[in-house]
């Protein structure tokens, strides 16, 4: 693990605003006990798929997207029962998609939130296995009456999570992202990837609050937009920090993306051009939140963080 003086997370933690920084960790840990709830250990054969699944979800990750459903929740008054159980639904597809991203045919990566990935902690065909699994409990997990006693607010949240994870979203992303490492894809084309493979899943995010509060469509679209903006704006810093931060500030190989010959926004813009697209992303991201006056701060503090973290 990283000591402070090697400039670790620790040391980067006054990048964070100190109401944020709480909110995070609260958040993530009621996050952290719901997934612990959901994805109970069983007995039998599928045992071990199950301590896979628990591997690859829980002990790690910022829970950025949890921590989206949570607080946008909040702004429209919606249980939090509901909301943590979608914000550990979008956890376990986002956990499913690191753990597709990390396997050998994709981005063949051994490390994962500071440990083995699952492929490398299990074998190829359990981590898949467990990926599968993760995709159909997120769906699950949200289409119970328990998430919202609404059906039609149910099938709403599945409608919007099912549209972000497929063709049109993360998996649609991914393939246009392997595509990259074979040829150059040009800007417009790195930003549609950014928008698929990152931006849906992080713009459901955001989105679902809004659903499962019953916002209005307007509102709904502000938080769309909202989620759009500062999904991309991540997307740009996790290629930003793929080349300058260290294996032990990411907890993930450092440097990959050149390695793979990938297209990112630093290989076709240089660090600094990308910095500065990030950052005009997230204001862009907090320009939508104008009209939720001082009930969207965390989330406006959310947007700087996004671009100014470390790991
Ligand atoms: C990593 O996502 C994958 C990308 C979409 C860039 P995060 O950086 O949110 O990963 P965790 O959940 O914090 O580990
Ligand atoms: C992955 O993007 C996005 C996913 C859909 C999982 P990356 O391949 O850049 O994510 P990291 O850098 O491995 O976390
Ligand atoms: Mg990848
Ligand atoms: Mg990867
Ligand atoms: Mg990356």
């Amino acid at each position: 693990m990283t000591s402070p003086s090697q400039g670790g997370p620790l040391q980067e933690a006054p990048l964070l605003e100190a109401p944020l920084q709480g909110a995070l960790a609260q958040h993530a840990a009621a996050i952290e006990r719901t997934l612990d709830r959901l994805i109970a250990p069983v007995a039998g054969g599928e045992a071990r798929l199950i301590e896979a699944m628990r591997y690859a979800t829980l002990g790690g990750g910022k829970r950025l997207r949890g921590f989206l459903v949570v607080e946008t929740a909040a702004l429209f008054g919606a249980p939090a029962t509901g909301a943590l159980r979608a914000a550990a639904s979008v956890e376990m597809l986002h956990a499913y998609s690191l753990v597709h991203d990390d396997l050998p045919c994709m981005d063949d990566d051994d490390l994962r939130r500071g440990q083995p990935s699952t492929h490398i902690r299990f074998d190829v065909a359990t981590a898949t296995l467990a990926g599968d699994a993760l995709q159909t409990l997120a769906f699950e997990v949200i289409a119970a009456p328990e998430t919202h006693a609404d059906a039609s607010v149910r099938v709403a949240l599945v409608q919007a999570l099912a549209g972000a994870s497929g063709a049109a979203g993360m998996v649609g992303g991914q393939m246009i992202d392997m595509q990259g490492e074979s040829r150059s894809l040009a800007l417009p084309e790195v930003e549609r990837l950014h928008a698929l493979k990152t931006g849906r899943l992080i713009r459901y995010s955001a989105e679902a609050g809004a659903i499962l509060g019953g916002a209005s469509d307007t509102e709904c679209q502000r938080l769309a937009a909202y989620g759009r903006d500062i999904g991309a704006a991540f997307q740009v810093a996790d290629d930003v920090l793929d080349a300058t931060a260290s294996e032990a500030e990411l907890g993930k190989t450092a440097g990959k993306d050149q390695e793979a010959g990938k297209s990112t926004f630093v290989s076709l813009l240089g660090i600094d051009a990308a910095r500065a697209a990030a950052s005009r992303l997230a204001e862009a991201a907090v320009s939508h939140l104008a009209p939720f006056g001082s009930s969207a701060s965390l989330l406006r503090d959310l947007a700087h963080y996004v671009v100014e973290r470390r790991s």
